[in-house]
């Protein structure tokens, strides 16, 4: 991540932390895949999401349009299921991960999964606890916002 994307994500982390902006968030616009549970945050590049999953819980059927950050506040077990229903794989979501859109498939950047994680899936938390991360996506790669429209 370059310097200037880096210094945004850091400076949401600081603003998400402040109790006095905890219930921020925005309207999420028609059309958007819910990546997250609410949006902080949006401009033309940017688009930072607040997820929380409690245990033995769903996230819904969604799809990565483009190239995102997260960092586990919280981290959990979260087990993947594709589009089709079928379960692919239970990982331990903890750190800071980057993964970019190609294709059908999100490559994670700078560190080598054991398994493909597919464009369009759900996340099913599997831990014990509230799992809690913070996402961030760049609006200026992966899918272009026209063609966002037609799915
Ligand atoms: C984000 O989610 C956490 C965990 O549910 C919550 O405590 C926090 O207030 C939320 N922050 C924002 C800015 O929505
Ligand atoms: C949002 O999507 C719904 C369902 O497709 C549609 O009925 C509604 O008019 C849309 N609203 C806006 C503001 O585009």
């Amino acid at each position: 991540m370059n310097q200037f994307t880096l210094n945004q994500f850091l400076l949401s982390l600081v603003l998400l932390s402040l109790p006095s902006l905890s219930s921020i968030s925005l309207p999420i616009p028609n059309g958007t895949q819910l990546v997250g549970t609410s949006l902080l945050y949006e401009d033309a590049t940017l688009r930072v999401w607040n997820f929380t999953l409690p245990p033995g819980e769903s996230t819904s059927l969604h799809t990565h349009m483009h190239d995102y950050t997260f960092v586990a506040i919280k981290p959990s077990q979260l087990e993947v299921y594709e589009e089709n229903g079928e379960r692919l794989f239970d990982f331990r979501a903890e750190g800071v991960l980057k993964f970019e859109v190609e294709g059908d498939f999100l490559v994670p950047v700078g560190v080598e999964l054991p398994f493909d994680v597919p464009r369009t899936h759900r996340a099913v938390n599997i831990g014990e606890e509230e799992y809690w991360e913070m996402l961030w996506e760049d609006k200026t790669t992966g899918i272009k916002e026209e063609k966002r429209v037609e799915l």
